[in-house]
């Protein structure tokens, strides 16, 4: 396993980490506990020591099924979990990120992964309206309770990622990166000189690029992603292009088209960690594997032009 530092701070953690929200069986498709207890242990075991979660994911159930789990192991490794989507008794989901909320979902937090101080905190996704001051202030003060050790944030804007910043040392940001949507350069730069770590998710576009899902598939009953555009119609169509590149380059290297994708992902140190939904122990071990592999120039210039087509097609 390869570690790297999170934002300013002394921890270590893995390059890959292990993501949490298919394990709390909703938005998914069904996930057996027993599956995900072996694939957080084969994890454990190839080294990863960073573990995401949030408070929505299965509705307080992946944070309560990854801490059973972890078992006495969770308080050795680095839990990020977040707050900011709230949910009522039918399951619906709103944007909550008031102090009130917060202070709140944190101690529930706190119960179901059965801590005393969460390594990381993140704002899941801005509601829109409360002030950034507001909730940086809020988290600072559950921070000098030592119910935080570190606060991190979610699909933030470069704008939004330096106000919020400049209120409260932010160690990490979590966003959407992969080789069919790339994060820009300059946004990776101005994180890098804050210290402020990139952590990515959807690396396989939500399985996409394993290149699993081709012409005829239907996804179970719950699982979000048929509602995902890169899945359906048009996109889904121009998204297999740039599967046939992996596919390319799969022929050329031992390694799979989802572990080409991820290596391709992470190849560029800015991205400090890259995390992954693994349900299975076979997927954290292949999964793990694609930081054997050292991209070449040829395979990122055949995978590149194959999404810049992907995106030419779609204008
Ligand atoms: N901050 C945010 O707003 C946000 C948003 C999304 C995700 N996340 C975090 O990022 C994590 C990862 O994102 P993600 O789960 O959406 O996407 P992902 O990592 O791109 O895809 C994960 C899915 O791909 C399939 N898969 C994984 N490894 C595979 C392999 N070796 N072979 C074949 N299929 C494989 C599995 O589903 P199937 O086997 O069912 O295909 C798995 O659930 C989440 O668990 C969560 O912790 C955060």
């Amino acid at each position: 396993m390869k570690y790297t530092t999170l934002g300013g701070t002394s921890l270590k953690i893995s390059r890959i980490g292990f993501g949490c929200w298919a394990m709390g069986g909703h938005g998914y498709g069904p996930v057996e506990f027993s599956d995900s207890e072996k694939a957080v242990h084969k994890a454990l075991e190839l080294g990863v020591n960073f573990f995401d979660t949030a408070d929505v994911y299965g509705f307080g159930k992946s944070e309560e099924l990854l801490a059973k789990a972890l078992g006495s192991k969770r308080k050795d490794v680095v839990i990020a979990t977040k707050f900011g989507v709230a949910w009522d008794e039918t399951g619906k989901t709103y944007k909550d990120c008031s102090p009130k909320h917060m202070v709140s979902a944190l101690e529930a937090s706190l119960k179901r992964l059965k801590l005393e101080c969460i390594p990381l905190y993140q704002i899941h996704w801005y509601d829109g309206k409360t002030s950034l001051q507001e909730i940086m202030s809020a988290l600072r003060k559950c921070q000098k309770q030592g119910k935080i050790l570190h606060i991190g944030c979610s699909n933030f804007s470069s704008e939004m990622i330096g106000e919020a910043n400049a209120y409260e040392k932010v160690q990490a940001l979590q966003s959407d990166h992969n080789i069919l949507n790339p994060l820009a350069t300059d946004f990776l730069k101005k994180l890098e000189e804050n210290q402020i770590s990139l952590i990515a998710y959807n690396l396989l576009a939500r399985g996409l690029l394993t290149g699993k899902y081709r012409q005829a598939f239907q996804f179970s009953e719950g699982d979000t992603r048929s509602q995902d555009p890169n899945f359906t119609g048009e996109q889904f169509q121009r998204n297999l292009k740039v599967i046939e590149a992996l596919e390319k380059v799969e022929k050329k290297v031992s390694f799979t088209k989802g572990q080409i994708a991820i290596g391709l992902a992470l190849h560029n140190p800015q991205i400090a960690c890259g995390i992954i939904g693994f349900k299975t122990e076979k997927q954290v071990e292949e999964n793990l594997h694609s930081l054997s592999w050292t991209p070449d120039l040829e395979a990122v210039k055949l995978v590149e032009q194959a999404v810049k087509e992907r995106y030419e097609l779609k204008s």
